[in-house]
């Protein structure tokens, strides 16, 4: 019985987590790479239908990753946190 309980808290975490990403994409991102990530005007390119969004995200916010525009992407990433990186991170990722 504990483990259902323990198992149906994780089910919801993880729901709330997907819930989460899209969330801060919509506030923080979207501006820039459209609601569904295939805005492709400002960044060059449309970052739906990409992978290892979290590598890149951190590699603008320790600047060891971007291009001639990174400066737009990290004024984004330093003001957020790690672990809502890496929830907006598993929510680009899933964008096709
Ligand atoms: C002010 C506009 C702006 C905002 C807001 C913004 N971006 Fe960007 N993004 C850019 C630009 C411009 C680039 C290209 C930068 C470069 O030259 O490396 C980029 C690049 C990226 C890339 C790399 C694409 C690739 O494969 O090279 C990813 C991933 C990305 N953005 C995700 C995000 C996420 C997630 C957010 C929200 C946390 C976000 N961006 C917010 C403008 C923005």
């Amino acid at each position: 019985m504990k483990k259902l309980l323990v198992l149906s808290v994780l089910g919801l975490a993880s729901v709330l987590c997907a819930a989460d990403g899209a969330k801060l994409y919509g506030a923080k991102c979207a501006e820039c790479h459209g609601i569904d990530g295939k805005e492709a005007s400002i960044s060059g390119k449309a970052i739906a239908g990409g992978s290892g969004a979290l590598a890149k995200l951190t590699g603008y916010k320790k600047g060891t990753f971007g291009g001639d525009q990174k400066a737009l992407m990290q004024g984004t990433v330093t003001a957020l946190s790690d672990s809502e990186l890496s929830t907006i991170a598993t929510y680009v990722d899933s964008l096709k």
